[in-house]
């Protein structure tokens, strides 16, 4: 019998990895995957609602992955895979995309800000992203959903596609939360610290990847304001409580403890620390990666074992769907 509670979570290898996905996410998954069964995805199918090269996400999407490991998550322990290895995920969209309101989708605040930064190119798989994102967490009946607080307002519309579902057809899905961390929810970008820190905003954002000179630099250029004291005030000192709080991420203090730390000491010592304490996080993990980048044929059959592996329990959920909605078996 298998009693452990089930979690999905996944990033668009849109971009490298940044500072914000691994406090926001990352981190919680390495912490969670004692706890339950989880299925740590790379979702290159979101990827591509923005246009991307193909050379650069091929490479990003096995990178990603190395990363995941090199952050501490256990290949052994965790299904890992690559979205687009397991077809299910787009199936499943389908049947809940007539299952979703377009009101709803309308509503999504990321739908927004994406077709405003690309209005160029509003496409019908940007608008329907929420819905791969839904058949994503469903397809696996997860308990948990852990994303840091931007995705929250997606993982609410899965809900209500489920529940949607569910009151049609029942004993169908389960019902999902999200999990949000106490500490790094929100990293704000170090150039604009009312803004999120964004992979599609490269000024004012950490890359795990970075080299230790440039996180240092980035840390110093950091935007605060005019007055001295390192103190916690998110209305009236974002900068500096955004930097608190990576700073407490990255060390595991406290907020107090970090302010009574820097208490004597201005922005000018405040700064290059919060940088330190990244650069010395972030130094195991992009030596591993580094590693493991060296080893494809490994990295390869972590992503195809994890695809066999996410397949079949997908199936599973996916047939179910196929024969509530009146489908007729193929075999
Ligand atoms: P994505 O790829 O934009 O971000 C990946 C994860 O990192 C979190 N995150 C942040 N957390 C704190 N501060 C930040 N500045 C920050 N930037 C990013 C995000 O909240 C997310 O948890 N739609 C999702 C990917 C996805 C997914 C899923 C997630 C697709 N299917 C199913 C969970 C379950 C996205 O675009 O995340």
């Amino acid at each position: 019998m298998d009693a452990k509670k089930r979690i999905f979570s996944g990033i668009q290898p849109s971009g490298e990895l940044t500072l914000g996905s691994y406090m926001g996410a990352i981190k919680n998954w390495t912490a969670l995957q004692h706890e339950y069964d989880c299925l740590f995805c790379i979702v290159d199918m979101h990827a591509i609602t923005v246009r991307q090269n193909p050379a650069d996400l091929r490479r990003r999407s096995v990178a990603q992955l190395a990363q995941y490991i090199a952050c501490g998550l256990d290949p052994e322990k965790n299904i890992m895979f690559i979205q687009s290895h397991v077809p299910q995920h787009a199936e499943l969209s389908w049947v809940l995309g007539c299952f979703t309101q377009f009101g709803e989708l309308g509503r999504m605040t990321q739908f927004k800000d994406k077709s405003q930064k690309h209005a160029d190119n509003i496409t019908a798989g940007l608008f329907t992203y929420p819905v791969l994102m839904a058949a994503d967490i469903l397809l696996y009946q997860a308990d948990l959903v852990p994303v840091g607080a931007d995705q929250m307002q997606h993982v609410e519309l899965c809900r209500d596609i489920a529940n949607r579902f569910n009151y049609n057809f029942p004993d169908t899905f389960t019902i999902p939360e999200a999990f949000i961390p106490k500490m790094g929810a929100r990293v704000m970008s170090l150039g604009a610290p009312e803004n999120k820190m964004s992979k599609s905003e490269p000024d004012g954002c950490v890359f795990l990847m970075d080299k230790p000179e440039d996180i240092m630099r980035k840390f110093k250029r950091a935007v605060t304001d005019c007055e001295t004291a390192v103190r916690y005030d998110v209305e009236n000192k974002p900068g500096i409580s955004n930097l608190l709080t990576i700073y407490c991420a990255a060390t595991g203090k406290t907020i107090a403890d970090a302010e009574a730390e820097f208490a004597d000491q201005g922005y000018g010592i405040f700064k290059p620390a919060v940088g330190e304490a990244v650069v010395e996080l972030l130094r195991p993990i992009q030596e591993e990666a580094g590693r493991l980048m060296k080893d494809k044929a490994y990295l390869e059959q972590v992503y195809q074992d994890g695809a066999q592996k996410a397949q079949y329990l997908a199936n599973k959920t996916l047939r179910k769907v196929y024969k509530k909605v009146g489908f007729v078996p193929a075999k």
